[in-house]
């Protein structure tokens, strides 16, 4: 007995913090002890996250609460333990078709979530958005990028100026393959989103999609989770159970591995546990080892990627059955396309090689792999507005034999920083016969298309491509429905000696960096038509 009481304190000495695992009633919220360091409260009448007290400090703003969109409003609340270690508080808004679900487990310090929607959410977006206090958690995703403290809108309401450099809340974006974790920080505490693999199949956009991740305010951290939005949209969004995810609190960066298979145990609907799951494995040749080789599955109801190993060796996430349309990507520049039809319990083998048939061109600039990273400004536009002084004069000449690639301007723009030239000689032999001009864009803005011109030669411009009614490199976006133009140039046109192309701007649109423009990915001239 005396050494049992011994024992016992001593494990309360090793473990001062845990306090009791469950849900209790504080005011109108349930308040839920996650036993972790965690305590968070949820509103009985809207579902919103009211607060955050992580160790002793509160994290949840105190004007505004953390929520789906910006507050579901009137809902229906209710509370239910799943055995002794998970605690489930399901949302269900009385006015638009979603169920958001926060889900504790016993001694973690994270809320897991899961998102339902069964029709298109007003004002027509999805994402989750905590907005927690500055003051503890000073440095956002990709700091400052997005912290707009102190600054002045310079367009639109969400680019700012902050002394010489800008801001905004798009530049705390990642590629949605890449975007496992993301994470702020304050002394000794990170809270992280974490999407782990899956979290994304009921989004829209793909493996490259980037959205808002975090804005910095003068006191707030707004802090992102986006499953749909309108923010260059390619594709229609998709309906039904989202994630899970979770937001967590701890006093380092977590990792991407969670484990999320409790789930199965919770009765959620919508949730499709591991039994319910297959896979594609196989080997996707051809790519060469400089690019990333990159998988994608979809259909309109789900999404999956992955990234193929060295050898091409991959296996994509557990996915729901069904007959997707496989992409390969050298990079994010789509190369071959098939279809793969997954069962639940079973692994379907489907290799996919690069369909592209080689050739050498006269010359290039860039290269054809769906991304402006090597060209002039590349390497930073994604974390700057086109105006901002960090960057180098837009316009330029390439010259063939001498530039490199970061010659060339990653966009064009209508008014801004004038056309690209491409300077080029010709001998006697290969100035013969017909050309290609090829110009590989990622994103076009306004109508935005190129207008090459040689000499007296300029070819009708191209039709214009769809627009996705959406700022583009203005706010760090490059990624659209990558049109690839070819432009045939007459024999006669090209001449022994020098030659100048110039490529400008077909389209319409404002002044300055809004007037129509199109990112560029590569460009080339090729002999023959
Ligand atoms: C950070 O946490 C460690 C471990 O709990 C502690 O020793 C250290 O004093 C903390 N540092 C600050 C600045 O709070
Ligand atoms: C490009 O070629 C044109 C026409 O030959 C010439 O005027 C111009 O100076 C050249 N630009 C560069 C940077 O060499
Ligand atoms: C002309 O240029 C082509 C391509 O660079 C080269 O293969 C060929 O040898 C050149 N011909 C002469 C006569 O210089």
């Amino acid at each position: 007995m005396a050494i049992t009481f011994f024992f016992l304190s001593i494990l309360s000495l090793l473990q001062p913090t845990l306090a009791a695992f469950g849900i209790t009633t504080v005011g109108n919220a349930f308040a839920v002890d996650t036993a972790g360091g965690l305590v968070f409260h949820v509103s009985k009448a809207t579902g919103d996250i009211t607060s955050l007290m992580y160790r002793g400090t509160q994290y949840q703003a105190s004007d505004k609460q953390t929520q789906i969109n910006s507050g579901l409003g009137a809902s229906s609340v209710s509370s239910r333990m799943v055995g002794a270690n998970y605690a489930v508080i399901t949302v269900k808004s009385n006015g638009n078709p979603v169920t958001q679900y926060y889900i504790a487990k016993s001694g973690d310090s994270k809320i897991y979530m899961g998102t339902d929607i069964r029709g298109e959410v007003q004002p027509g977006e999805l994402r989750f958005l905590a907005r927690l206090r500055k003051g503890p958690l000073p440095n956002g995703v990709h700091h400052p990028s997005a912290d707009n403290a102190g600054g002045t809108a310079i367009e639109g309401k969400d680019v700012f100026k902050v002394g010489s450099q800008t801001r905004c809340k798009f530049f705390s974006s990642t590629r949605f393959i890449d975007d496992v974790v993301h994470s702020i920080h304050g002394n000794n505490v990170s809270v992280s989103l974490i999407m782990p693999e899956g979290a994304y199949e009921t989004a829209s956009g793909g493996p490259f999609m980037r959205d808002i991740n975090n804005q910095g305010t003068s006191d707030q951290q707004e802090f992102y989770y986006y499953m749909n939005s309108g923010h260059l949209r390619t594709e229609p969004w998709r309906m039904g159970f989202k994630g899970p995810y979770a937001l967590s609190f701890s006093r380092e960066d977590p990792n991407g591995k969670l484990d999320t298979s409790f789930f199965e145990k919770l009765n959620i609907p919508g949730y499709v546990p591991a039994s319910g799951r297959g896979h594609v494995t196989g080997t996707a040749s051809g790519v060469p080892l400089k690019f990333q080789t990159v998988l994608h599955w979809h259909n309109p109801q789900n999404q999956y990627w992955t990234y193929a190993d060295k050898s091409g060796t991959f296996k994509s996430p557990a996915m729901k059955p069904g007959t997707y349309t496989m992409i390969l990507y050298k990079q994010e520049y789509k190369v071959a396309t098939s279809s793969v039809t997954v069962r639940a319990g079973a692994s379907t083998s489907a290799n996919i090689a690069n369909a592209e048939k080689p050739y050498t061109p006269v010359w290039r600039v860039g290269e054809f792999d769906g991304q402006p990273f090597e060209l002039k400004n590349g390497d930073r536009f994604l974390k700057m507005h086109p105006s901002d002084s960090r960057l180098s004069k837009w316009g330029g000449t390439f010259t063939v034999g001498t530039s490199s690639a970061k010659d060339f301007p990653m966009a064009i723009f209508g008014k801004e920083g004038g056309p690209a030239t491409v300077n080029f000689s010709l001998n006697a032999t290969n100035a013969n016969g017909a050309f290609t001009l090829r110009v590989g864009t990622t994103l076009s803005f306004k109508g935005g298309r190129p207008q090459p011109k040689i000499g007296a030669w300029t070819p009708p411009p191209p039709k214009v491509p769809r627009d996705l009614n959406s700022r583009g490199i203005t706010r760090g976006g490059y990624r659209g429905l990558g049109e690839v133009y070819d432009f045939a140039i007459p024999a006669g046109t090209l001449k022994a000696g020098p030659n100048t192309l110039t490529l400008g701007v077909a389209g319409t649109g404002d002044q300055g960096y809004l007037s129509a423009n199109y990112i560029v990915d590569a460009v080339e001239l090729i002999h023959g038509k």
